[in-house]
């Protein structure tokens, strides 16, 4: 089996002669999903505006799956032209597109080297952040799908899948952001919560508006991610799950494939919910 991505051949979750653009893909989780995608055999195009980022994941990617179709292309998603150019760069490598995975976001992180210093509470909290945010996450969702969607609308196929959050569906708990000593103290985003609960409409409305056809759209919604956090914020966090931990990077590696595969043909306006429990309790 050359580089395992012969894995799923004959399968419901074979991915070969699909084409997936993965906007953010140079991310934490964005590159993960390239990977998963990449495993079920298809052509990925990774689309991200941090192109130092997207030289490594590529060359990390490669490095798993030396044989893949993937390649990259720099993108701005909240600037039609640069979308356009990506779109038309992925039709002319590989001509349909078959799968978009939203994953560009403005993601306020709090892992170790994180600088939190705008993430002020709700009285404070600067406009400009929530401009940039929903610039980003949402605006910028809404322009890439609009324009994958005009590919996908010629075979009158495809999968979107738009990247949720747990603070999508429930308010942080802003205990778990508060670090010993610091102040002024460091809040979860309100603009994040804002563009996540988006993120839900807009996926609930595109599925319905391509009621009859094969386009299916959906929400992939992850929770925290370990990635270097401080031991205090990680026990936090965790104690806040059902599953008493954070998620591993590559846990969505599954939910992805499923999501942009046959395996979900009969999904459209869910959310595949990933997130340790979270918000079950
Ligand atoms: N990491 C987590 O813990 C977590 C948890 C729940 C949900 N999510 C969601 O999953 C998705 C992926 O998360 P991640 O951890 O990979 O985030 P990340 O911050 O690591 O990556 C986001 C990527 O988007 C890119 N980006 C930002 N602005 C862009 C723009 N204008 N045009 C193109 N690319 C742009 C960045 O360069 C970066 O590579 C996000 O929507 C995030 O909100 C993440």
């Amino acid at each position: 089996m050359e580089d395992g991505l012969n894995a799923y051949v004959g399968t419901i979750f074979d991915l070969h002669n699909r084409t997936a653009i993965v906007s953010g893909g140079a991310g934490l989780l964005g590159r993960e999903f390239c990977k998963a995608l990449a495993s079920a055999g298809a052509n990925i195009v990774l689309a991200d505006n941090d192109e130092i980022s997207m030289d490594s994941a590529e060359k990390e990617i490669r490095g798993m799956y030396k044989n893949s179709p993937i390649t990259k292309h720099i993108i701005d998603v909240t600037n039609e032209k640069s979308i356009s150019e990506c779109v038309m760069f992925t039709e002319r490598e590989f001509g349909n597109i078959d799968i978009l995975v939203n994953s560009a976001a403005i993601d306020p992180k709090f892992d170790e080297d994180s600088d939190t210093s705008s993430y002020s509470s709700f009285a404070e909290f600067p406009i400009d952040l929530w401009n940039k945010s929903t610039e980003v996450n949402l605006t910028g969702t809404f322009l890439l799908t609009q324009a994958v969607c005009r590919n996908m609308e010629r075979r009158g196929k495809g999968s979107v899948i738009n990247l949720g959050s747990n603070y999508g569906l429930v308010g942080p708990d802003q205990g778990i952001y508060k670090r010993k000593d610091e102040k002024p103290q460091s809040y979860k985003p309100v603009v994040y919560s804002v563009c996540k609960a988006g993120i839900i409409g807009f996926t609930k409305y595109l599925a319905a508006y391509y009621a009859g056809t094969e386009i299916r759209v959906n929400v992939l919604t992850p929770s925290g991610v370990y990635n270097k956090q401080d031991d205090f914020f990680v026990k936090n966090y965790a104690s806040r799950t059902i599953l008493r931990r954070m998620s591993n990077k590559n846990e969505f590696w599954g939910g992805v494939i499923f999501l942009a595969s046959d395996a979900s043909s009969y999904m459209t306006g869910g959310n595949l919910i990933i997130d340790g429990g979270w918000t079950a309790w």
